[in-house]
């Protein structure tokens, strides 16, 4: 037999109800905000994420579905949405008209992860990207539209925050923590003095518990915040204190992508295992100039679907339209041209297999339908048909036309 690829899910009945659930008022919510839907292609150039994820990045070194296609371009599934989102707006020249563009996007992203719990190698993200505002009230607006989504689906989170600066304060930063990673050099593992050359932040990344010993003393951006960040950062700050939204700062928060500056956060939420990560982002100013745009602020953010999905209840709809069957074989054409009429205004599920009443009342019971139809002999001389409503629990007889 041939199964699904390790770490890869379908998504069958009655997942599927959450996920329509999820996609149905996150969609609505964001467009609250003013995001428009985008779709942008699951396959790119690999260079795309090379050049914005990064090569120092975990997803970039060791995690991308990477192959030459039939005309011997290095291409792979995208690991993540914002990096084919950003191609789109510059090869569409939306950085050359400027002024505000708002972006949402879900569908599958592809990471060669070791899969386990809420970990998995095909996954679904929802995303935003928000661009041409540099202003701190951007910052607020996401992440008070993510806190929005979450309490909407009842989730339990945590709000890390954290600032990664701008080349101005990450420069002479980067040099203090490199000194300070030579003073503990013989204590970090393999990965730590790799991530030295390429991207020492990351370092805080690490879960190898010496290292995370060692780390305690080393010195922190948010201590060496440029002034133009600092400003930043505790306006952004201001604004959630005012909104009353709860958060933490965690200095740790590096995220796991090269492209952010300032602003940084992720929901975690205590009811998912280790994976405890709903969603993350940040502001990333400098990618639209990276690949090739022209310089304009962004920020945005993802939410893992099935993350999230592990989480939410999707209420019990009420009862909605009919189920349609027949009692004997002689009543089935009918019931077709009966069951075919009304679908022109209502929801209808048609059996097209002659069965008793009581079949007939489990089927339409099992479906949801609000009236279950039937029609037998007695019906079909007398050109009715029975209906029972099978909410208020009333039946009764009506001419067939
Ligand atoms: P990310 O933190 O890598 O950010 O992913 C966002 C979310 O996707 C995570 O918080 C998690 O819920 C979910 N996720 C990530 N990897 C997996 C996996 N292997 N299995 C299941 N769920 C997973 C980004 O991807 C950025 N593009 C977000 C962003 C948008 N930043 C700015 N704009």
């Amino acid at each position: 037999m041939i199964t699904a690829l390790r770490g890869m899910k379908d998504i069958l009945p009655p997942q599927n109800q959450k996920f329509e659930y999820f996609l149905k008022h996150t969609s609505k919510i964001v467009k609250k905000y003013g995001f428009e839907f985008i779709e942008t292609p699951l396959l790119e150039e690999t260079a795309l994420f090379k050049r914005s994820v990064g090569e120092s990045s975990d997803i970039v070194g060791k995690e991308m579905y990477q192959f030459l296609d039939k005309g011997g371009n290095d291409v792979c599934l995208r690991p993540e949405g914002t990096a084919g989102v950003v191609r789109a707006f510059v090869e569409k020249k939306l950085d050359r008209i400027g002024g505000i563009n708002r972006f949402f996007y879900y569908g599958p992203m592809f990471r060669y992860e070791r899969p386990q719990k809420g970990r998995f190698r095909q996954f679904h993200q929802f995303g935003v990207e928000s661009f041409g505002i540099q202003s701190h009230f951007e910052d607020a607006n996401i992440i008070l539209m993510t806190k929005e989504i979450l309490d909407f689906f009842g989730i339990n989170y945590t709000l890390k925050l954290n600032s990664l600066g701008c080349p101005t304060c990450m420069t002479p930063y980067r040099k203090t923590l490199i000194d300070f990673l030579d003073s503990v050099h013989n204590t970090l593992c393999e990965d730590c003095h790799r991530r030295k050359e390429t991207n020492p932040i990351r370092v805080f990344d690490c879960k190898n518990e010496h290292c995370q010993t060692a780390l305690k003393p080393a010195p922190r951006l948010n201590q060496h915040l440029c002034q133009s960040c600092d400003t930043h950062f505790s306006a952004l700050r201001d604004i959630l204190d005012d909104q009353k939204i709860a958060y933490e700062l965690d200095p740790n928060l590096v995220r796991g992508l090269d492209y952010y500056n300032q602003t940084a956060f992720e929901f975690i939420s205590g009811d998912l295992g280790a994976q405890n990560a709903v969603a993350g982002g940040g502001r990333y100013d400098k990618l639209v100039s990276f690949l090739n745009g022209k310089e304009t602020p962004a920020i945005g953010f993802a939410i893992g679907i099935e993350r999230l999905m592990e989480m939410i209840e999707v209420p019990q709809t009420s009862r909605e339209g009919y189920y349609f069957g027949a009692l004997c074989p002689q009543a089935i054409d009918t019931v077709f041209k009966v069951a075919t009429k009304q679908r022109q205004s209502d929801k209808v599920t048609l059996s097209y297999e002659k069965k008793s009443l009581k079949a007939h009342l489990k089927a339409a019971d099992r479906s949801n339908a609000r009236y279950c139809a039937v029609i037998g002999e007695d019906e079909l001389a007398n050109q009715t048909i029975w209906i029972k409503d099978l909410e208020e629990k009333t039946e009764y007889t009506a001419p067939l036309d």
